[in-house]
């Protein structure tokens, strides 16, 4: 199995661009060209995702109009035509046949369901997947047995737990869809006891959602307005309502910021908790299998386990939507083709999510050579196992580069910066010599899965990072009495534990156990340092600066280390240390391969040539009439690229103008011509509210009870 998202290979966070690069890598990891595949699989429906956003402007008109203008064209220009733009884009990559090759489409949580069903241990599993929005689905509940998948019921946009997320994100001064985790980092330093926060979550509860019994939740949308603007929420009413200021990006966060964090992911968890339980009292089943982006939210996920409401909870690696691209091929795959793969219980079917390139020791050697770098390279695995350990030991930081890149938003031991959990004053360290981001966020501990429980309170696996668990008592701290009142910068420098790096405020810790099957030579390094120090744990952040992916190639890494202050950079057997290395050396950036549209024609160049022509007809025929002509043209040549280019910019200056206004114009008409108009009709005769505006359900999810034939895959609505 192969994935890796496009942002690795071109250097740009969360890029929408075509992933061109990751499909190439994909083909050439299975040696496959183009024409070899059965079917492109797209992770969602672009129709029924367009129906939605009509349907939502239909609702809330006339407001809504400044989002109409600015969505509509790129629906109507590319994303409707999705097919055409695939099979364009495709062409790039290598010759198909398009008669063989299909064009599917999945439904976005059918995509969600089935990156985590089909790649968990489990024969039958309760699913639940949650995000931000979908088409029309924000979350849902279904049911996976053997090959089949059946969603049972589903909840609907404008009602989301992951919209809801990111407006308390957004609210607290961070970016949406990428600063969540931050959000849920804030919250332990917020006080529980506090009346602010007992308040904030009441508010919440009272006046933002209504929570039903089933764990469905009814947003009320005179407080949000991502349905018809360009921003979350309606900044003035939320400051009124919770007696804060919307916190500005960067700027102080103070006590009150925690206590809303905190309200916010208690209401959380209260309602992922509650949406389990429903799927408990569906299923009837033991196992739970989770993704969608809510499914990221690994303290909500770790009080989930803690609830024994299930056995056993597995999260897709990549709960987002990159491992949306893993379902939606896994779904065709097992529903389409009706292709049955049968796995040992043992066995990770995700392959510990290392998933992308590997480099072998030619492209280090090659890179560093390139680079003028220094390094030396050890050829036994054992003595440069220990050479790192005892730099660990040290409290050296280490960029730690080894076999396949990981799939998904954590980094787990192949492209991590690594250090010992016990050395002193890492976690500052590390946050202002290597990431250079906010000093409150802690780090993940990766300790060998065997060690879990000894360290912390937790007796299932987590190998992916995504179950947060409390640090056992023995390792912890008497913390002062005063603790719960210092404010947030105060409360970091408290010691609190033996392990201060990896434990959050709250004792809480987000734990990595390290599998000997999955990542041997990682496994073998906490070995090594366990035997040095007397524990085996360490610090494992992703291998990236702030804002910037996680490094993908040896050019990357090497970069990366030069930028930052790590102090060693150990790739395969190659150690580089940064000592050694030449500062000033100049690190070229990969080069982006840009595809640029052929030259335009030269009309110039012929009327030159017939010019010539009628030059050599007057030097024959001697008639002056050819003379002229010649004369003529030959003028014309020399001023038309004046005359061309004082045209061209007219033109090009009218048209610009005319493709700003004129497609909002007439947007604008239908808008508020077609529209609004019926909206307002609609809104005095017809009883129908499909977007459940009104709060008179008693649950907000709708019962589905759909099992995806053949015929599904192919539609995209
Ligand atoms: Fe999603």
């Amino acid at each position: 199995m192969a994935a890796a998202q496009e942002e690795r290979f071109t250097r740009i966070k969360n890029t929408a661009d075509f992933p061109i690069h990751a499909i190439r890598y994909c083909l050439d990891f299975a040696g496959l060209k183009l024409h070899d595949l059965d079917a492109i699989v797209f992770y969602d429906k672009p129709i029924l995702k367009f129906e939605r956003l009509l349907e939502t402007y239909y609702a809330f008109a006339p407001k809504g109009i400044l989002s109409f203008l600015s969505s509509m064209p790129l629906w109507l220009n590319e994303k409707l035509f999705l097919k055409n733009m695939l099979l364009k884009q495709l062409k790039n990559i290598g010759k198909f046949d398009r008669k063989k090759l299909q064009l599917q489409f999945t439904e976005h949580h059918l995509s969600h369901a089935a990156s985590t069903f089909y790649t968990s241990p489990y024969e039958s599993a309760a699913i639940l997947t949650i995000d931000g929005v979908g088409e029309w689905s924000t979350a849902s509940i279904g049911v996976g047995k053997g090959n089949t998948i059946d969603i049972v019921k589903e909840m609907y946009y404008p009602h989301s737990v992951g919209l809801l997320y990111s407006a308390f994100t957004y609210f607290l001064g961070f970016k949406v869809n990428s600063g969540e985790y931050k959000l849920m980092g804030l919250a332990p330093f917020g006080n529980s006891n506090d009346e602010q926060t007992k308040e904030f979550e009441q508010i919440i509860r009272t006046q933002l959602i209504d929570m039903k019994a089933d764990g469905s939740i009814w947003l009320n949308q005179a407080y949000f307005s991502y349905s018809t603007s360009l921003k979350m929420l309606d900044e003035s009413k939320w400051e009124r309502l919770f007696g804060l200021a919307k916190r500005k990006e960067e700027s102080a966060i103070e006590q009150a910021h925690c206590n809303l964090a905190l309200a916010i992911q208690q209401v959380t968890e209260d309602i992922i908790l509650h949406m389990a339980m429903e799927a408990k009292r569906l299923t009837g089943l033991d196992n739970l299998c989770m993704a969608g982006g809510v499914a990221l939210n690994c303290v909500a996920n770790g009080k989930l386990l803690k609830s024994g409401l299930f056995k056993n909870i597995y999260i897709q690696a990549a709960a987002g939507d990159a491992g949306g691209a893993i379902g939606a091929a896994l779904a065709s795959s097992r529903l389409f083709f009706n292709e049955t793969v049968v796995f040992s219980d043992e066995e990770d079917h995700m392959q510990g999510a290392y998933l992308g390139p590997e480099y072998a020791d030619k492209e280090i050697q090659n890179m560093s050579d390139s680079c003028q770098a220094v390094h030396k390279k050890k050829e036994n695995l054992q003595p440069l196992l220990d050479e790192i350990a005892q730099h660990l030991a040290e409290g050296k930081i280490i960029g730690w580069f080894q076999g396949r890149m990981e799939f998904g938003p954590r980094s787990l031991g192949n492209r991590s910066i690594i250090a010992y959990a016990g050395a002193p004053g890492m976690q500052e360290k590390i946050n202002a010599r290597i990431k250079y981001r906010e000093g409150f966020r802690p780090f993940a501990p990766a300790v060998l899965k065997e060690d879990i429980n000894t360290y912390f309170e937790m007796a299932s696996d987590s190998p992916y990072m995504l179950m947060v668990a409390p640090l056992r008592e023995k390792y912890r701290k008497v913390l002062p009495a005063n603790y719960d009142s210092l404010n947030i910068w105060d409360k970091l420098k408290v010691p609190r534990s033996e392990f201060q790096a990896i434990t959050h405020v709250d004792f809480s810790a987000r734990v990595q156990g390290v599998n000997a099957n999955t990542n041997p030579r990682f496994y073998a390094l906490i070995e090594s340092l366990k035997k040095k120090c007397g524990h085996g744990m360490l610090v494992n952040t992703s291998f990236n600066v702030r804002s910037e992916p996680v490094v993908c190639s040896p050019e990357d890494a090497y970069r990366c280390f030069m930028s930052t202050e790590m102090d060693y950079l150990v790739m395969n057997n190659y150690i580089f240390d940064k000592a050694e290395q030449n500062k000033d050396q100049y690190i070229r950036l990969p080069e982006r391969k840009i595809e640029r549209q052929t030259g335009s024609t030269r009309p110039e160049k012929s009327v030159f040539t017939l010019s010539i022509a009628f030059v050599m007809l007057y030097l024959i025929y001697q008639s002056q009439w050819l003379f002229n002509t010649a004369l003529i043209l030959g003028i014309a040549v020399v001023l038309s690229p004046l005359v061309c280019r004082w045209i061209d910019k007219i033109w090009m200056q009218i048209s610009h103008v005319l493709s700003l206004v004129m497609p909002k114009i007439i947007l604008g008409i239908v808008f508020y011509f077609v529209l609004f108009p019926l909206s307002i009709l609609s809104n005095l005769f017809s009883k129908k509210d499909p977007l459940m505006l009104k709060n008179k359900y008693p649950s907000t999810f709708r019962d589905r009870h759909s099992r995806f034939n053949q015929e599904s895959f192919e539609k995209m609505w």
